[in-house]
Formats: C-alpha cells, sequence, structure tokens
C-alpha cells in the first residue's frame, strides 16, 4: 500500500470509496461535495496496486491549525491499518507546515449509531481528545463532536 498526495481527478475514484459506506455517506448531496473537496483541498491517497482503496482530505483554518475535512476507507479495507497510515501521513504533512493542532467534526455519543461509535473510537485510538459538542451545528438528530490532537 502506498500513501501520496493526489492528483487532479481523483474526485471520482473518492466518490467510488464513499458511496462504499452507505452507513456514513448516505446524503447524496455531502457525499459529492466531499468528492469534489478531495480536489479542491489536499488530499493524501492510499493505493493497492494502482487501485484507490482510502484517502484523507485536509484543511487548513489557520497558521497552525488544520482539520481532517473527510476520510475514508474502503468497506473492504477496513481495520487493515489503512486509515491510521493516511492519518499519520496527513498530520506528518500538516506539521511540515506548521501545524501544531488537528482537529476533526464527527457525530457524537448523542447520536446512538454504533458506526460513529467505531469512527470515534478510530479516532480515540489515534490519540484525539473530545474537545466540545455543538448540538445543533449540522442538525438536531446529527449533534457534532469536536476532537483535537496537539502534533
Ligand atoms: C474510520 C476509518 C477511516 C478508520 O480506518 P481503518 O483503516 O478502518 O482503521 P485502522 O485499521 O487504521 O484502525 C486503527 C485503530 O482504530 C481503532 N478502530 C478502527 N476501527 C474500529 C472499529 N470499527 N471499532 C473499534 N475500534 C476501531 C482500533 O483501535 C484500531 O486498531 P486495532 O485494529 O489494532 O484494534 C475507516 O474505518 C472508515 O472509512 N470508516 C467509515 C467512514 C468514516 O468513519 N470516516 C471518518 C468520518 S469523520
Amino acid at each position: 500500500m502506498e500513501v501520496s498526495l493526489a492528483s487532479a481527478g481523483v474526485g471520482s475514484e473518492c466518490e467510488l470509496v464513499l458511496r462504499d459506506l452507505p452507513a456514513w455517506f448516505g446524503i447524496e448531496s455531502a457525499l459529492l461535495q466531499y468528492a469534489a473537496d478531495a480536489e479542491k483541498y489536499p488530499t493524501l491517497v492510499a493505493r493497492e496496486s494502482s487501485a484507490l482503496v482510502g484517502f484523507i482530505t485536509v484543511r487548513q483554518h489557520f497558521e497552525h491549525s488544520f482539520e481532517v475535512h473527510c476520510m475514508a476507507v474502503q468497506a473492504g479495507q477496513r481495520r487493515r491499518g489503512l486509515g491510521s497510515r493516511l492519518l499519520k501521513a496527513a498530520e506528518s504533512w500538516a506539521q511540515l507546515r506548521g501545524g501544531r493542532f488537528m482537529q476533526v467534526k464527527t457525530i457524537s455519543p448523542g447520536n446512538p449509531s454504533p458506526e460513529y461509535a467505531e469512527t470515534r473510537a478510530f479516532y480515540f485510538s489515534a490519540g484525539y481528545a473530545a474537545l466540545e459538542e455543538f448540538p445543533l451545528l449540522w442538525s438536531k438528530s446529527n449533534p457534532c463532536l469536536q476532537l483535537v490532537k496537539a502534533l
């Protein structure tokens, strides 16, 4: 598996990975936005035999602060360490550009989704800590949890 910076045209490949994960990316407009954003913002991709199996899109907010905007690993490839490699690569990429903090926003435990419990477990295992909950940022049924890690 190789991790590299995405090149132009990667959006359609990222879209396929997102479509493979309907429990997380079931809202069509959001899915298309994340696929488009993979070309708009810096994105690292994981490839196996040239096929894209995962990606992470990062945004820079201020001089020292970055955010995981979206990340996804193909359903059949989950829990094999790909997500960890992508996240570490993105953290190093941000650090090299002056990043001191990486944040990510996900669904909070206020929503009982077992899928998002897995997502939070992933970020906690990578050293992220819950910083604040924003109950109405997205919608009442999708309360947002902001997680942060000092790089
Ligand atoms: C979240 C995601 C990116 C993680 O990638 P991954 O390749 O599956 O994760 P890894 O194999 O690197 O897992 C690293 C560690 O995270 C934790 N973890 C990962 N998946 C987990 C799960 N389903 N349940 C509990 N813990 C989990 C474990 O501690 C794991 O280490 P271990 O396997 O040695 O126990 C991936 O599962 C995914 O695409 N999920 C769906 C979409 C999503 O949640 N995107 C993020 C939205 S903000």
